[in-house]
This record gives structure tokens, sequence and C-alpha cells, in this order.
């Protein structure tokens, strides 16, 4: 929490996108036979499995074991996720009267996540927890296509071919996203990450006009809790500033851009996350801890660095590697 508000630090906090999840044998086996989002809902089995990668990796922040797509399934939207795919959603989102479908969830029905929240702060003790949610591009991406896409031809359809549907459509998303970081954030969380994970999909002006409003709506809308907002996003090397200015206290950076580099796009009052490549634990351990040492050194400079991934943890990744670059993080920023 000190780095995210760019306060002195004795080491470099670490933690890992996907941290919570298939890269774990005791995931697994906690998860096993039943699907992603009805694991979500049941608060004690969440707990577990949030605290399983601080247990085992060490690193210095919990990430809320949930999905961007729980609120959605929370309001009866016909949802699933789909092992090795991802979410795939029965009616896509494209006309105004599928926007109807798409209404606000009372903290009522996302009691369970109150509750997981509140077992964790209490088993976690002085150790952050991140909650989280989707962006509301990203999610409208999935709405829009009915499942992930490479090129978001549908969804840039709707974009430049129904602008004022689209807008709505973001606009309500941002709505639904701010209702899942509130009843996180009133349960306990310390800090909240927006993922826009693909919002690199688009040129600066189009996020502008289009996207950016509908984020600076939810991080605008959770300010209030003082808690810091990350927001960050995959192959956004030219939206950085602008994800910054949306209202981010920390702008998350993958691996493509250095972080000294990236500093400069974001300006003055920020700290960044990142940004470490998810592939590169897939060499040996000598590469890895070059590719580690790069990315404490190029953000030597800066007033604030959380270390992560560039993106999440791949499922076929070692956990020991990942034991290995804390431990080196902490040793080498000290
Ligand atoms: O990061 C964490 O460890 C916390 C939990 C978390 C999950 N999803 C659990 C999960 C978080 C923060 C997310 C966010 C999420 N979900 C994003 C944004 C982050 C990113 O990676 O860009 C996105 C795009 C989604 C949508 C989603 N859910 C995808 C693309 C997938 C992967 C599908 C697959 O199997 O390849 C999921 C499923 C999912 N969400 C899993 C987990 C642990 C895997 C479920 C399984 O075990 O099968």
């Amino acid at each position: 929490m000190r780095a995210c508000r760019r306060e002195p630090v004795e080491h470099t906090p670490v933690w890992f996108m996907r941290q919570a999840g298939r890269a774990l044998p005791e995931y697994r086996k906690a998860r096993e036979g039943m699907p992603m989002l009805t694991s979500c809902t049941i608060p004690e089995l969440v707990a577990e499995i949030t605290l399983q990668p601080v247990r085992r990796y060490g690193v210095d922040a919990a990430i809320f074991f949930s999905d961007i797509v729980l609120p959605l399934k929370a309001i009866g939207l016909g949802l699933e996720i789909k092992p090795g795919v991802g979410p795939v959603i029965e009616q896509p989102v494209r006309t105004e009267a599928d926007l109807g479908r798409l209404r606000v969830p009372d903290p009522g029905e996302l009691s369970f996540i109150a509750e997981a929240v509140r077992i964790l702060t209490a088993e976690l003790g002085p150790t952050p927890l991140i909650g989280f949610g989707g962006a509301p591009f990203t999610l409208a991406s999935y709405l829009i296509e009915g499942g992930p896409s490479r090129n978001y031809e549908q969804t840039k359809a709707m974009m430049y071919g129904a602008p004022d549907l689209f807008d709505a459509l973001l606009d309500r998303l941002a709505d639904i996203t701010a209702a899942f970081l509130r009843v996180q954030l009133g349960a306990g969380a310390s800090a909240v990450q927006l993922f826009d994970s693909w919002a690199g999909a688009l040129a600066p002006a189009d996020y502008r006009r289009h996207v950016m409003p509908a984020s600076a709506k939810v991080l605008g809308a959770v300010a209030g809790f003082g808690a810091p907002r990350i927001h960050f996003g995959v192959g956004t090397g030219e939206l950085l500033a602008l994800m910054g200015a949306a209202g981010a206290d920390v702008v998350g950076v993958d691996w493509r851009v250095p972080l000294d580099e990236a500093a400069r796009r974001v300006g003055p009052g920020k700290a960044l996350q990142g940004n470490l490549d998810p592939s590169v634990v897939f060499a040996p351990w000598d590469a890895v801890e070059a590719a580690t040492r790069r990315v404490l050194h190029d953000a030597a400079g800066l007033d604030g660095h959380v270390f992560n991934l560039g993106h999440g943890v791949a499922p076929q990744t070692n956990p020991d590697v990942l034991t290995r670059i804390v431990e080196l993080v902490h040793e080498a920023s000290s």
C-alpha cells in the first residue's frame, strides 16, 4: 500500500496477476469437479484459494479469487467460463433490447463476495487484499462478441456503427463494475485493480472518446474509499497516459514498455506496477534472474513501484520459479 501511495518502502513489494489459480496443484485440487463461477460463490472456498498463493509464494498481497464476469452472472445473465476458452455468453448483447437485460446488482446479490472478503481480511492480518473488477470495454467485448475474440470485429462494428448504443452499454457496465468494487472495498479490501485487459486493441482517439469516460466513472465511483486504484491493460503502451488520467493511482504496465519509459508516458504523481514478461519463467533461471533484475533496474528511479508480471501467470508455470522471483525481488530491492 505504501508503494501504491509512492511512500518509502523497505523493499519493492510483489504480487502476481492470476497468482490464485491454475499453476497451483492445491488450487486444482480445491476446485475439482466444480465449475469456475460456482466456486466463486462459496466464501470459504474463495478464501482458501485466495490464500494459497500467499502461503506458497510469500507475495506481499493477496488478490481476491473471483472473475470479472461474476457480477454479470449474479444478475442472472446466461454465461459460463469454459476451461481453456474463457467467458462464453449465451445470448450476446447487440441491441437496445439486449442492453435492457443488464441491470446493476444490489449489494444483497453480492453478499457472498462481502462474506469472502470479511473472512480474508481477518485471516490476512497486515497483508493487503486487492479487490478487482473488469473495465467496461473488456466486459463489453465479451458481451458483444459472445466470448473471447482476437480482433473484436463485432465490438468495433458497434463502436463505429452504433456509437450511442455502445456508449450506453459501457456506461451501464461502469455502474455494474462499480457496484462489484464497492462491495469488496466496503467489506475491507485494501486496494482495487480495474482490469481493462483488451483495451490495447483500441487506437488512443477511440479509447479517449468511447472508453475512457466509462472507466473514469468506475474509478471515480470508488475514489471515496481512499484505497489505491490500479488500472491495467495488455498492449496499452500507447494508452498509458490516458489510463492514468482516467483516475488511477497506479498504472499497470505490460512487458512491452520498459518502466522508465512508461513513467515518462504516464507523467508524475502515479506509481507503476509491472512488468516481467510472464513467459520468461519458461527460460533457465539465469535468464529469469537477469530479466527480473532488469525490471528492478528500469524502475529504480520511480517513486512508487509494485513488482508484477506484465500479464497473468500462465497455467504451465512452475510455481517454484515464482517463489524464487519473490525472494529475488525482496533481496535485490532492499
Ligand atoms: O488474478 C487472480 O489470481 C485472481 C482471480 C482472477 C480470475 N480472473 C480467476 C480465474 C482474476 C483477477 C480474473 C480476471 C479476469 N478474468 C480477467 C482480467 C485479467 C486478465 O487475465 O487479463 C479476464 C480477461 C477474465 C476472463 C477469464 N476468466 C479468462 C480469459 C479466463 C481463462 C480461461 C482459460 O481457462 O484459459 C477465465 C477463467 C479464470 N478466471 C480462471 C481463474 C483462476 C481459470 C479457471 C480454471 O481453473 O479453469
